[in-house]
């Protein structure tokens, strides 16, 4: 033992919880380790040897952490986000999308040579099979394109046989880079397809957010040049998108990846899941509800409905923030540069009246409702003359890191095992079956 260290501090006691079982008297000391108890621990809790133990009940996992995760930090409270330590302000204002994308995925950020060879990988996958297109054909040509988003990743499977396997990290390399570069790609064409505009092959020469304008915009011109502005601005929204813990599709993309199924198809899983309204759908109906608001005039009488409890105001609340969502305040910051640009978007003031109003007004106080990301992202990209059906699908593109950095590091870890919560049964008990003529 090494001088003036005492037994105590190398091997510091163990902070426990206390539980005395009030129906049979007896006393249990649950090992606490970094502020959480684990729920088997509580299975040895048995009124008699036959007992199966006790459970907790967690509807919605609001107070259950499912995994060990070194990638992105959220402080709720405090309004912080960093992914893999670096804070969001400082990567969005310094790093670009495709640099994030590497820290979030290996965990560092990139000395230049790994950079120029990651930059390298992604945009020269960027081209999908020409069968892929047949797929987009045939959807009918107002498709959602989230709905095609979802089933041409699950088709991509079908094409990269090999991706399914999961435990050779080679394997999972090529997928990722596959998926992170192809994802733009297949979200444009299914943006062609509902417009009506023949697909836009991708430009490797451009940024990766600077091709997927390419390949979104290009009309008969023989290359084309992204404006600056707006592709930093759709970079830095990338960036601001790119992870964000253990949110729906994360969880998802976890659960899914957990049966040992290829990334294709936990991917698919993950984007459906990012679908819904109550998640990456929000910024899509964050657009639809300023419309339908209409002026800054009928502001009160929309958060009259909102108190009543008849509808929710979108864009706003949290999960895990209950403070400014960091990201809004970027979005904010950024909404003043591209509005410079494609000038100022009339529905910005609608919402700059619901957030006034909201902020001060009690219901939102108490409860610490604050914009979050989508409060604000929609209307930059309706300035960027994105049709709203394709909000989620922006949503989907730099989340695919995310969910790719999650999902190996689920492989990776000895704790984690197939997903499969547990239930309370509430159904009938075990009765006979009644012939058809019987039943009443
Ligand atoms: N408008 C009105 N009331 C709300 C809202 C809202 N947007 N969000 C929460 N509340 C109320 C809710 O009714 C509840 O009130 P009460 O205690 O009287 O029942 C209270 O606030 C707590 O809300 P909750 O539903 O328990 O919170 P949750 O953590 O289950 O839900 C949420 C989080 C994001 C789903 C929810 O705030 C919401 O539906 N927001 C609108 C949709 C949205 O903007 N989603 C994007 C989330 S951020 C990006 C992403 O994850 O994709």
């Amino acid at each position: 033992m090494a001088t003036g260290e005492s037994a105590e501090a190398l091997h510091p006691a163990q902070d426990t919880l206390s539980v005395t079982d009030n129906r049979t008297g007896a006393s249990y000391e649950i090992p606490i380790s970094d502020g959480t108890i684990r729920a088997m621990d509580l299975r040895k809790i048995k009124v008699d040897p036959a007992d199966f133990g006790l459970m907790t009940y967690d509807p919605a996992f609001t107070n259950t952490a499912s995994c060990r995760s070194a990638i992105t930090e959220i402080d709720g409270e405090k309004g912080v986000l960093n992914y893999r330590g670096y804070p969001i302000e400082q990567l969005a204002e310094e790093s670009t999308y495709l640099e994030t994308a590497y820290l979030i995925l290996h965990g560092e950020l990139p000395s230049r040579r790994q950079h120029d060879e990651w930059v390298h990988n992604i945009t020269h996958h960027t081209i999908l099979h020409e069968n892929i297109k047949k797929f987009i054909d045939g959807f009918r040509y107002d498709a959602h394109p989230m709905g095609m988003l979802v089933s041409t990743v699950a088709g991509m499977s079908t094409f990269y046989p090999e991706a399914k396997e999961i435990l050779d990290p080679a394997s999972r390399r090529d997928q990722q880079h596959r998926l992170i570069a192809k994802l733009p790609t297949l979200a444009a064409f299914a943006y062609r397809h509902s417009v009506g505009l023949p697909f836009a092959y991708p430009d490797n020469r451009l940024s990766y957010c600077g091709n997927f304008l390419n390949m979104l915009f290009k009309m008969t011109e023989v290359s084309y040049t992204p404006n600056p502005i707006i592709e930093r601005a759709l970079d830095v929204l990338f960036i601001l998108h790119a992870d964000h813990e253990q949110n729906c599709s994360t969880h998802a993309m976890r659960s899914v990846g957990s049966s040992h199924v290829d990334p294709y198809s936990a991917v698919a899983a993950a984007i459906a899941a990012l679908y819904g309204t109550l998640h990456g759908g929000a910024n899509e109906m964050v657009l639809r509800m300023l419309r339908a608001i209409g002026s800054t005039a009928r502001v009160p009488e929309y958060i009259k409905r909102v108190k009543a409890g008849e509808v929710k105001l979108m864009g706003f609340g949290h999960r895990v923030y209950k403070n400014y969502d960091p990201r809004a305040r970027i979005i904010k910051k950024i909404a003043d540069q591209v509005f410079e640009v494609t000038g100022r978007n009339p529905l910005l003031d609608i919402a700059l009246e619901l957030e006034r109003i909201a902020l001060q007004d009690d219901y939102f106080v108490t409860r610490r409702l604050y914009p979050n990301v989508d409060f604000y992202s929609g209307l930059i990209y309706q300035s960027l003359k994105f049709p709203v059906e394709m909000f989620p699908v922006l949503f989907a593109i730099p989340r695919t890191v995310g969910w790719l950095a999650q999902w190996e590091e689920m492989l990776v870890d000895q704790e984690q095992k197939i997903a499969r919560p547990r239930q309370i049964y509430t159904g009938h008990r075990r009765r006979d079956y009644v012939s058809m003529a019987q039943r009443a």
